[in-house]
């Protein structure tokens, strides 16, 4: 359905003072912007999971959700930043439903084959980056599981989910974009020199280029604590968190005999490992503790092997290039597109601003940045209201915030870090949160 905008002139004087609002035109939500003097108009509908980007923070050319801190362009409506992998509707005559960037096809006679190792983030956002730069060769993604690519941030938030309604694409899409999909085939060593992988079933594929991206498993609970815990699953109340899970218990016996009375029980199973599959031979790559090390531009140190998502020990921007390893979906997403761009030799860094969200008891955590060493914290809000935002603190700058019922807040900070201005902890402590409207972004 297509929509005519004729509301610019009438609202000019409001978008003056905001820089961005909402307006409705033929039941449709259209988020009018303005920015470097020029006015645009589009979708108001993230196309993640559909927040109101107008309760988001525009900052120069770009506006950030409020949600999971996806960016868009406010001129074309193109995505900038995920975990949205959409576009936006845009111009002057509005289409409602949201939009894939350009992608290319193969090409008849471009034999240049790339092989994904792993059906997650990184893997998806690579291949379909690979074709919107045009690529013409052949893209194969492998995965052992027998699902296609799907949201897996969903399996921890949403219980009895359907597998169906968290795929991110469709088979029809993979068709049309000729992104060869092999379900069910566990890779099981590459073969750096022969530039082959050799598979479960015996089969060998030969690359050109290659990325692994096979993601990270869960450390296993002690079988004891697991076996008790699993009785217990039957008639009690369990939750499950990225890093653990919790459940309502009575008791909690220790080893040693002791008994501590208990309502809840948080089984932190820690982080996960950081260890990929078992089965895969890495053959001479420098593997860093239990992550893959890369050099620059998601580059192994092996020609034409890449790395991303949550194995990779990668230089993170934001904090002087620290060597860092970080399992966030949208930053697997943000590698994928580097990844793809590197593999092209269009020479590009990664500089995404981690950015982070978690549901605990129905309440949403939004966290951005790199909060490792920090020594202090400067809290907006209160705890006790469950309305806060926390500044983390290190050499007197902010190097992360998280937050809950503070929208946009965690939104602004992460614009602010992209931007590479560095927040004090005079401007954090003293200042309201004005520094954060004023300068994050840049007047249009
Ligand atoms: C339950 C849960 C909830 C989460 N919630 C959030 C959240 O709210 N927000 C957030 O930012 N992040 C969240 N995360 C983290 C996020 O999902 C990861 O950071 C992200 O998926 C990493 O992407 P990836 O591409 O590196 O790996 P993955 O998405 O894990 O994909 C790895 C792929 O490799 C395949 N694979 C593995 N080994 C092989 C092999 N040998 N051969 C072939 N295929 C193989 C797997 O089957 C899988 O398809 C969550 C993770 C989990 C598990
Ligand atoms: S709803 Fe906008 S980033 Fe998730």
């Amino acid at each position: 359905m297509c929509v005519c905008v004729c509301v610019c002139v009438c609202v000019c004087v409001c978008v003056c003072c905001l820089r961005m609002m909402e307006v409705e035109v033929g039941h449709h939500g259209v988020l009018l912007t303005r920015s470097g003097g020029k006015y645009s108009a589009i979708g108001n509908q993230c196309t993640h999971y559909g927040a109101p980007l107008s309760k988001g923070f525009i900052s120069g050319n770009r506006v950030r959700c409020p949600w999971h801190g996806s960016c868009f362009n406010v001129h074309t409506g193109d995505l900038e930043e995920y975990p949205g992998i959409d576009c936006l509707p845009c111009h002057k005559t509005l289409r409602q439903e949201k939009r894939i960037k350009r992608m290319g096809t193969a090409v008849p006679g471009v034999t240049h084959t790339v092989l994904l190792l792993g059906g997650g983030a990184a893997s998806l956002i690579c291949a379909e980056t690979l074709r919107q730069e045009n690529f013409g060769g052949r893209i194969i993604m492998v995965t052992r599981e027998d699902l296609l690519p799907y949201d897996k941030t969903r399996l921890s938030k949403v219980m009895n989910v359907e597998s169906d309604s968290i795929l991110m694409r469709r088979m029809e899409f993979f068709h049309q974009y000729d992104i060869e999909v092999w379900l069910r085939k566990e890779a099981l060593s590459v073969d750096t020199d022969k530039k082959t992988v050799t598979f479960d079933d015996g089969s060998v594929q030969s690359y050109d280029q290659v990325l692994i991206s096979t993601g990270c498993r869960y450390r296993q609970p002690h079988n004891t604590v697991l076996s008790s815990v699993m009785k217990k699953m039957t008639n009690t109340e369990f939750f499950l968190s990225r890093s653990g899970f919790f459940l309502k218990v009575k008791e909690v016996v220790l080893k040693s005999g002791k008994v501590i009375p208990a309502e809840v029980l948080i089984v932190g199973i820690g982080n996960p490992t950081r260890t990929f599959s078992p089965n895969l031979c890495f053959g001479p790559l420098i593997i860093s503790s239990l992550c893959v090390s890369l050099l620059q531009y998601m580059r192994t140190n092996v020609p034409d092997v890449f790395c991303g998502g949550d194995l990779a020990m990668f230089p993170l921007a934001m904090a002087k290039n620290k060597m860092v390893n970080i399992g966030h979906w949208q930053m697997a997403q943000a590698q994928g597109r580097i990844v793809a761009l590197n593999m092209l030799n269009k020479t590009t860094e990664l500089n995404s601003v981690p950015f982070y969200w978690t549901v605990l008891v129905g309440k949403t955590i939004r966290y951005t940045g790199y909060g490792e060493g920090y020594t202090e914290l400067v809290i907006k809000g209160k705890f006790e209201d469950r309305k806060f935002l926390a500044l983390y603190i290190k050499d007197d700058e902010v190097i992360a915030a998280a937050g809950l019922n503070f929208d946009p807040a965690v939104s602004a900070v992460a614009e602010r870090l992209a931007t590479g201005k560095v927040i004090t902890k005079k401007e954090a402590q003293y200042t309201g949160l004005a520094w954060i409207w004023c300068q994050a972004g840049t007047a249009g």
